[in-house]
Formats: C-alpha cells, sequence, structure tokens
C-alpha cells in the first residue's frame, strides 16, 4: 500500500511537471529591447563610476549614450505585449503606456544630461531607478520560470 501511494505520489509530480511550469517565451532575454536594455545597464554602471571619479566629461558622454538607447527602445514592442509588429487594438494601448514609461525614463535621462551638481545627479538617477522599476513592473517578461 504505501509503495503505491509513493508510486503514485511521483507520478503525479511528473505528470503535473510539465503543466506546472510556466512556459518561457523562446525570445525571453533574447530581443533587441533586451540587448538595448543590457546596454542601458551598462550605461548606469558606467555613470556611476564617472560620478564617483568625478569625471564630467564621461558622463556627458555616458548620458548621451543612455539618452540614444532610450530613443531606440521606444519604437521597440516588449514582448510581453506581443512577439510581432502587427498589434490588437489592446496591444497597442498597451504599447502607448510603455511608450508613457518610456518619454518619463527619457525626461529624467535628460535631467541627468542637465545636472551640474551630485545632488542634481543622485535625484536624476533616482528617478530613472523609479522609471526602471515601474516599467519592469508592467511590461516586463520573467524570463526565470
Ligand atoms: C535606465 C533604465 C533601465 C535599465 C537600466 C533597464 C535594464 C533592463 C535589463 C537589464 C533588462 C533585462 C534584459 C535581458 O533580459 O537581457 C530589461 C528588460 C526590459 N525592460 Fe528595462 N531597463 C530600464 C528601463 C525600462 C523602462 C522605463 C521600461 C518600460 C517603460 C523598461 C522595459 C523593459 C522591458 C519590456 C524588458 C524586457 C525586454 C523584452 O520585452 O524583450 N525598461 N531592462
Amino acid at each position: 500500500m504505501k509503495k503505491l501511494l509513493i508510486s503514485s505520489f511521483v507520478c503525479a509530480l511528473t505528470m503535473s511537471g510539465p503543466a506546472m511550469a510556466n512556459d518561457v517565451h523562446p525570445m525571453c532575454g533574447e530581443t533587441e529591447l533586451a540587448g538595448i536594455m543590457g546596454d542601458m545597464k551598462d550605461n548606469m554602471k558606467a555613470y556611476k563610476k564617472a560620478m564617483k571619479a568625478g569625471d564630467t566629461e564621461t558622463m556627458n558622454v555616458v548620458a548621451q549614450d543612455l539618452l540614444a538607447n532610450i530613443e531606440k527602445s521606444d519604437g521597440l514592442v516588449p514582448l510581453q505585449i506581443s512577439d510581432n509588429k502587427e498589434l490588437t487594438a489592446a496591444q497597442q494601448a498597451d504599447f502607448d503606456q510603455y511608450q508613457k514609461g518610456m518619454a518619463y525614463l527619457q525626461e529624467s535621462a535628460e535631467a541627468l544630461s542637465k545636472a551640474t551638481t551630485d545632488d542634481e545627479r543622485k535625484a536624476a538617477l533616482s528617478q530613472i531607478g523609479k522609471a526602471s522599476k515601474k516599467g519592469h513592473k508592467a511590461f516586463k517578461m520573467d524570463c526565470d520560470d
């Protein structure tokens, strides 16, 4: 009886495995947008490093790179909304919201590029962090499931 219970438990486990696992999109983390996001992460790291070193020239260059990456991201549809360019009306509405999030990020990065004191820089960086957190919560697919 015990053996039967165990084997049916094991059986239930194996059978529920594939049904329970969330199917991850094959393009998760592999889209053009994901690539640019990775570059933006590098931009943020480079900016903070230059800020620590008091290297304003590098800060300015990196802030411009970040702005260029934001511009590119603005035209790309998050995988969570659609994996093709033909959008339904509902997907278009989501994409509009995504672009609003990108506009907020752009504003924050512009403030960063204009900042002349560390206090202004810190405020802009914190706003960028907020934009990113909000954008990811709403539109970033979780690739780990
Ligand atoms: C400077 C700010 C930001 C940084 C540093 C950043 C960084 C990242 C990183 C590292 C990833 C993972 C990429 C991968 O899987 O390899 C990612 C993904 C993503 N981020 Fe951002 N992010 C920022 C702002 C935003 C904002 C504001 C939004 C939305 C309005 C957004 C939307 C997304 C989406 C949708 C993905 C998934 C890509 C896809 O759909 O293919 N991010 N981001």
